[in-house]
């Protein structure tokens, strides 16, 4: 059987050309027949999404989707993917909750939506009984071996939990508190990250995590950290627009604070991902995705702002020459480091000094910079109180509505 090493290093392989399940899909019809990996009964579950996890799936191609939950998993039951519909899905279901309690996998898609006691969002019915998703989670996840996360909402809440979230969104292991939920964020999840845990689930159990609880073979590396315009951030060659051919950090990229290996992974069976196709990453492996993201094409406040630009050179001149540390920037951090380095611990001057031609100049826009800057925060910490005061407002309109509901309901 491949080692948990090699397996480890074919999924972080940086020249992936096809579908991770396509190397692993031997290994483990190999480990199943030689009974050192079972094929698991998984229930997937779709709550408070757009079904995108499920549609990304279906990218696991050569082999494909049909293969991976025929021959890998033994898949009980998705609301899509079932070939029976009505009461007879929904005893399968019951039925593998109760027979193989302990066994099988919970995979959850989606937020798990909590306002006015989850009756937002009714996953099935059995019945005739309408049955919240909150209500399900939290009957099978105390009886399912593994709880996978799948998808920013499922992970985090994800869009289904941006601002106002009337719907009262979370992420899964804000409800499911007694077992470890394994989490695969993205919007949507890629497919090789969902059948590259499930394998590894099958092969070796749970994989290391990182403190977001994501398979670090996955989520342990940042977009910026892979990409492939690495070296134009390196250089300071931006592009302004998106689309344009530099690094696309002033057009809002955030892929230095976003961990996922898009770069080498990519999308649509391998062949693109967001900034290769000309658009910043806008983080949509993170935590508080979307709204620590917005707005997706502007960069955020550092060295510049829509009517005031400080170029690059300037501000690196400034920065030398100042020995100040006012632009205390990851670009500044970045794109500087070399020739700081060279400036005061080697002792050497800079091969390419720049010298600021004229430095009164140079400082007053940086004053003027710090200004605006410092204009802008007192704006942004009003429009906070505002954005308050009117969430305030809208729980209250919600939490009425419910009440409402509730008696006209029942
Ligand atoms: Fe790539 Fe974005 Fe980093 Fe630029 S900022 S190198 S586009 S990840
Ligand atoms: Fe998402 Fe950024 Fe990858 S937006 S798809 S993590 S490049």
């Amino acid at each position: 059987m491949l080692t948990r090493r090699n397996f480890i290093k074919l999924c972080m392989s940086a020249t992936l050309a096809a579908s991770l399940s396509e190397s692993i899909l031997p290994v483990l019809r190999q480990a199943q027949a030689e009974k050192q990996a079972e094929k698991p009964p998984v229930i997937w579950l779709e709550l408070g999404s757009c079904t995108g996890n499920s549609i990304s799936l279906q990218n696991a191609v050569d082999p494909g989707l049909d293969e991976f939950l025929s021959q890998a998993i033994d898949l009980k039951y998705h609301w899509l993917l079932n070939t029976v519909q009505g009461q007879d899905a929904v005893d399968i279901l019951l039925d593998t909750v109760h027979k193989e309690a302990g066994r099988f996998w919970l995979v959850i898609e989606g937020a798990v939506m909590t306002a006015a006691n989850g009756r937002v969002n009714y996953v099935f019915s059995n019945q005739d009984k309408m049955v919240t998703g909150l209500q399900a989670i939290e009957e099978f996840a105390a009886k399912a071996k593994y709880v996978l996360a799948v998808g920013s909402c499922a992970a985090f809440g994800g869009p289904s939990a941006a601002y106002p979230n009337p719907g009262g969104a979370v992420g899964v292991e804000k409800v499911v508190r007694d077992k470890p939920v394994i989490n695969i964020p993205g919007c949507p999840a890629n497919s090789d990250w969902i059948t590259g845990t499930m394998s590894h689930l099958m092969l070796y159990g749970i994989p290391e995590l990182d403190s977001l609880h994501r398979p670090k073979l996955f989520y342990g590396r940042t977009i910026h950290q892979l990409c492939q315009r690495r070296q134009l951030f390196e250089d300071g060659i931006f592009a302004s627009f998106p689309g344009e051919a530099g690094c696309l950090y002033k057009v809002g990229c955030k892929g230095p604070t976003t961990y996922a290996d898009c770069p080498l992974r990519q999308w649509n069976n391998h062949i693109s991902w967001p900034v290769k196709a000309g658009a910043p990453c806008i983080g949509c492996t993170s935590p508080k995705f979307p709204d620590s993201s917005m707005p997706f094409y502007e960069h955020f406040p550092d060295i510049s702002t829509p009517s005031t630009r400080v170029s690059v050179k300037k501000i690196s001149a400034a920065f030398v020459a100042l020995g100040v540390g006012v632009v205390g920037t990851h670009l500044a951090a970045g794109v500087f480091s070399r020739r700081i380095h060279q400036h005061f611990l080697d002792g050497t001057k800079p091969s390419d000094p720049t010298p600021p031609e004229n430095l009164a100049e140079v400082k007053q826009e940086l004053d003027d910079l710090i200004r605006r800057q410092n204009a802008l925060l007192s704006e942004t910490k009003q429009l906070e109180t505002v954005a308050a005061k009117e969430k305030k407002s809208w729980a209250r309109r919600v939490a009425d509505f419910w009440r409402t509901e509730d008696k006209d309901g029942k």
